[in-house]
């Protein structure tokens, strides 16, 4: 088979990864560049071309489309998919799993559960505020990653003010209720076609309260309880997505859905895990796919 990595950065872990896994099962690998890429609409017909070239042979797709590139990734997707190719995460998937707060409603509308969030839009920010009883208060902005845009909030002034920032900075943001019994905490499990293949605890370092591992957070492969496992499938599926990290927080009325990452990077999980991730998800296209 023909298959192409959507990424912008070919010598990155989870794209080498994915290649290496392509090409040790025979198939033709590439990595296309979505920066590099044209997009035309010409009688009613979608075409690509990639540095110039029509590109018309691909049977699927694996599209690692970062934050910072939302737009122009989904909208490359979209069209190889009008044109048939099949894909392991669709455009709208990865549309609405970008949104903390799109992703949030769709997951409370397939009864999934989440902590208590509020979106951060009134006229006074003193309102929002009374949706929670007690502090510290996690504000999220819309489309963070990494860790980068979620604050602890303690105190009501800093809340408020806060609030007030990013209302004028016209950023939009989340208010969240702060699962404290998590301690810093989360687990990131790994769904693909429907089926748990991985999953690793992350811990913040010490003075954080953030476990990404890019905030410096550490991992451990862990067992999930029935009741976790059976959460993050039904996450995975309320987004219709074929492969995905699912993030969840222990808390004391059980796991809680954090956000799920239609773009999960797997060096850590591969590398806490020691389960191939990129094999499991070439066999999820081989299944959908035939020679
Ligand atoms: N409501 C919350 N309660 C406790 N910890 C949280 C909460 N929200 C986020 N965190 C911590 O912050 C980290 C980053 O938050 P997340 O919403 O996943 O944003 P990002 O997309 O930047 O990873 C989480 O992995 C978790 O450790
Ligand atoms: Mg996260």
């Amino acid at each position: 088979m023909n298959i192409a990595i959507l990424s912008r950065g070919v010598s990155l872990y989870s794209t080498q990864s994915l290649f290496k896994a392509g090409e040790k099962h025979h198939h033709l690998m590439e990595v296309i560049d979505p920066n590099s890429c044209t997009l035309a609409i010409e009688n009613e017909k979608s075409i690509v071309k990639f540095l110039g070239d029509v590109v018309d042979d691909l049977d699927a797709i694996i599209p690692r489309i970062g934050a910072s590139n939302t737009y122009y990734g989904s909208t490359l997707v979209r069209h190889f998919e009008s044109l048939g190719v099949f894909t392991t995460v669709s455009s709208s998937a990865i549309l609405q799993t970008r949104d903390k707060w799109t992703c949030s409603q769709l997951l409370s509308k397939a009864g999934v559960p989440i902590p208590k969030t509020i979106l951060g839009f009134a006229p006074e920010a003193a309102s929002l505020l009374t949706n929670f009883e007690n502090l510290p208060v996690i504000i999220k902005i819309l489309e963070g990653t990494h860790g980068n845009g979620v604050i602890l909030v303690e105190t009501y002034v800093s809340a408020l003010s806060t609030i007030e920032t990013l209302k004028t900075a016209g950023i939009k943001f989340l208010l969240q209720e702060y699962i404290s019994e998590s301690k810093g905490t989360d687990i990131r499990v790994i769904v693909v076609d429907g089926e748990v293949v991985a999953a690793m605890k992350r811990q913040c370092k010490s003075g954080d309260f953030r476990s990404n591992l890019h905030r410096g957070g550490s991992s451990e492969k862990i067992k999930l309880s029935y009741e976790e496992e059976n959460i993050a499938l039904r996450a995975a599926k309320a987004m219709k997505l074929g492969v995905c990290g699912v993030d969840l927080l222990q808390s004391e009325r059980g796991p809680l859905v954090l956000e799920i990452n239609s773009s999960p990077g797997l060096e850590g999980i591969e590398t806490t895990t020691k389960i191939d991730i990129s094999k499991k998800i070439i066999s999820y296209i081989e299944r959908n796919k035939s020679y």
